[in-house]
C-alpha cells in the first residue's frame, strides 16, 4: 500500500471484480469490509483474505448506513450491478428497469453519499464507481447503457464538486470481463450459451482490481479520473466490413 488509505468497502464482493478487489486490497494491507447477499460465498471470502462483511442488498441502505458510521472507509467500491435489459428496452419488465435503476445507480449515489461526511472529516477519501463502456458508447444496451450512463456523469459531477477538498473519484469502465455477470444477466440457458459465446480473450477479474489499485495507490495529488479497459479483441465503433476470425 504506497497511499494513506487504509480501508475500503467494496460492494458485490461475492464474484467476480468484486471479489477479486476485495483480494487485492486485502493483499495490499487494507481492511476491507466486503458487501454482497450470498451469505455462504462471503464467508468463504472473509476466511480467505481476513475481510470484515456484511450480508445485504446494496438497496438496504440502513443497513449499510450503521456499518459505513462504524467502520469509516477511506475507498468506496461501488462495484454491485446487474445487467438487466440484455435483450432490449421493448423486453424489460418495468420490475427489471426498476432494479436496474435501484441497484446500478441509486444505490452507489446513496453510498456515496453517506461516505462523504466523513471523508471530508478525515481529509481522506476514494470513491471508486465501476461503469461500462456501456455507459460511455453506444452499444444495443438502451436499459444497461442508461444506467451506466448515469454512473458516468454521476462520477464526473462528483469530482467537480469535491475539488479542492482533496477527495478523489475513479471511475472505471470495463468493456467484457469473464465473470458470472452474463449468467445473472440471461434469461434463459440458450441465451446465456449465445452470450457467452464471444470467442475473444475477455479481461479477467484481477485485470480490472489491478486498475483499481493503480487508482487508489496514485500520489495524493493525482486523481485518475477514468479507466476505460477493453479486452484486445473488443472494440467499439461502427460496422466492420470483414469479420475478425477469434483467435485460436
Ligand atoms: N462482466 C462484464 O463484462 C462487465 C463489463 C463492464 C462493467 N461491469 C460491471 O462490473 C460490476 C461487477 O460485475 P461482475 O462482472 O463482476 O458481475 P458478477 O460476477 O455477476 O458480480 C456481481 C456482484 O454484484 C452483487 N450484487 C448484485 N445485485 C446486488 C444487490 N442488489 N445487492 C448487493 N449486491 C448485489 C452480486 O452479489 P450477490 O448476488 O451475492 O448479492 C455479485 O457479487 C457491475 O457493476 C457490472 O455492471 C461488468
Amino acid at each position: 500500500m504506497t497511499s494513506d488509505l487504509k480501508s475500503a468497502l467494496v460492494t458485490g464482493a461475492t464474484s467476480g471484480i468484486g471479489a477479486a478487489t476485495v483480494r487485492a486490497l486485502a493483499a495490499s494491507g487494507r481492511t476491507v469490509l466486503a458487501i454482497a447477499r450470498r451469505e455462504d460465498r462471503l464467508r468463504d471470502l472473509a476466511e480467505e483474505t481476513d475481510c470484515a462483511c456484511l450480508v445485504a442488498d446494496v438497496r438496504d441502505l440502513d443497513a449499510i448506513a450503521s456499518k459505513i458510521d462504524a467502520f469509516a472507509p477511506d475507498i468506496i467500491v461501488n462495484n454491485a450491478g446487474v445487467g438487466h435489459g440484455i435483450d432490449g428496452l421493448e423486453h424489460a419488465t418495468s420490475e427489471m428497469i426498476k432494479e436496474a435503476v435501484e441497484i446500478n445507480v441509486i444505490a452507489p449515489m446513496q453510498i456515496a453519499a453517506l461516505a462523504l461526511a466523513g471523508m471530508r472529516e478525515r481529509g481522506k477519501g476514494h470513491i471508486v464507481n465501476i461503469g461500462s463502456i456501456a455507459g460511455l458508447h453506444t452499444l444495443v444496451s438502451a436499459v444497461y447503457g442508461g444506467t451506466k450512463g448515469a454512473v458516468h456523469l454521476m462520477s464526473q459531477n462528483l469530482r467537480f464538486e469535491l475539488s479542492g477538498s482533496g477527495l478523489r473519484v475513479t471511475e472505471i469502465c470495463p468493456g467484457r470481463v469473464s465473470t458470472e455477470f452474463y449468467q445473472a444477466a440471461a434469461g434463459d440457458k440458450d441465451r446465456l450459451t449465445q452470450l457467452g459465446q464471444t470467442g475473444i480473450m475477455e479481461l479477467q477479474p484481477a485485470d480490472i482490481a489491478d486498475a483499481i489499485l493503480f487508482a487508489v495507490d496514485a500520489p495524493p495529488h493525482v486523481n485518475v479520473a477514468t479507466i476505460e479497459l477493453l479486452p484486445v479483441e473488443q472494440a467499439v465503433g461502427g460496422t466492420r466490413i470483414e469479420p475478425i476470425a477469434p483467435r485460436q
